[in-house]
């Protein structure tokens, strides 16, 4: 089975391909369009871009060149992170329109509850703010479905008690070592869905061994039962790579882990990206 055509289902009813391909870390301008191009290309047809990724604009290029009509594809991009005033969202948001060359998008996301300059300040009146603007948005129908990303349940609470329409979606780092516990429970008892951004662990995780060797049993690469495990969990993941080869291999995880082999997984603990 083409795992590039299955989905879930959000909250509101809107569908999204359970797995997307991620822009994080590719570089504006070529490299971005060349991606996105031969993910298309591929058969992704869920694409993750955010303002601070700077490379909305290849992006939104590669969606128009490629020939795919719109509605085919599964949109999301991130309000900046310290952006946390209704008119200022509302604004930016313009603009992400403008840069993609598109008139709506299917996933606006908070991308942080605080700026990435201030990781941790409390921020939670900028974000009210914020959310009213994106529920705006939403209203008018120029993003199919809106979210957060990076949320704890904290921030969500706070969120949830003062504006109107729960968060869609969490956009959160999730992959083996990094359980997320808290914030996953939180997030299934509000009906919020969880997207897996980092899936590889930015690739670190692909050298762990008890990774390799459980590849080498099913007969697949370690970078498959990474995205698989965040599968088996039923979150949507969203693997970058500027390779072809790595894209295509990423969609291939049409596979079941045991769950005796997702215990194994799940007893790996600590988050790979300090692994170094
Ligand atoms: P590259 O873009 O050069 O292919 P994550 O999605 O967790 O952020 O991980 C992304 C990192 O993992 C990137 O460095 C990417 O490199 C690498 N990567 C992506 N897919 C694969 C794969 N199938 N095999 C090996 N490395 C991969």
């Amino acid at each position: 089975m083409n795992m590039l055509k299955q989905t879930y289902r959000l909250s509101n009813g809107t569908e999204l391909p359970k797995i997307g391909f991620g822009t994080w870390q590719i570089k504006p301008g070529d490299e971005t369009y060349h991606a996105v191009s031969a993910a298309l290309k591929n058969g992704y047809r869920h694409i993750d871009t955010a303002e601070a990724y700077r490379n909305e604009e290849s992006v939104g290029q590669a969606i128009k060149d490629s020939g795919i009509p719109r509605d085919d594809i599964f949109l999301t991009t991130k309000l900046e992170s310290h952006i946390k005033t209704y008119d200022e969202a509302l604004e930016a948001f313009e603009k992400s329109l403008d840069a993609l060359k598109t008139d709506y998008v299917d996933l606006f996301l908070i991308h942080a509850p605080w700026p990435w300059n201030e990781i941790g300040k409390d921020c939670k009146v900028g974000n009210r703010e914020a959310w009213k603007a994106m529920e705006k948005i939403y209203e008018e129908g120029r993003a199919k479905a809106i979210g957060v990303s990076n949320f704890k349940p904290d921030d969500l609470e706070d969120l949830i008690r003062h504006t109107t329409i729960v968060p869609h979606v969490n956009q959160i780092a999730y992959f083996i070592g990094l359980d997320q516990k808290e914030t996953i429970d939180y997030c299934l008892a509000k009906d919020i869905f969880i997207e897996a951004y980092s899936p590889l662990g930015i690739g670190y995780l692909l050298g762990n061994e008890t990774i390799k060797d459980m590849a080498k049993r099913y007969g697949v690469s370690p970078a498959q039962i990474c995205i698989r495990y965040d599968l088996e969990k039923g979150t949507a993941p969203l693997p970058k790579s500027v390779h072809e080869h790595r894209m295509i291999e990423n969609a291939q995880v049409d596979f079941k882990i045991k769950d005796e082999d997702m215990r194994i997984l799940d007893a790996i603990k600590g988050d790979p990206r300090k692994w170094g």
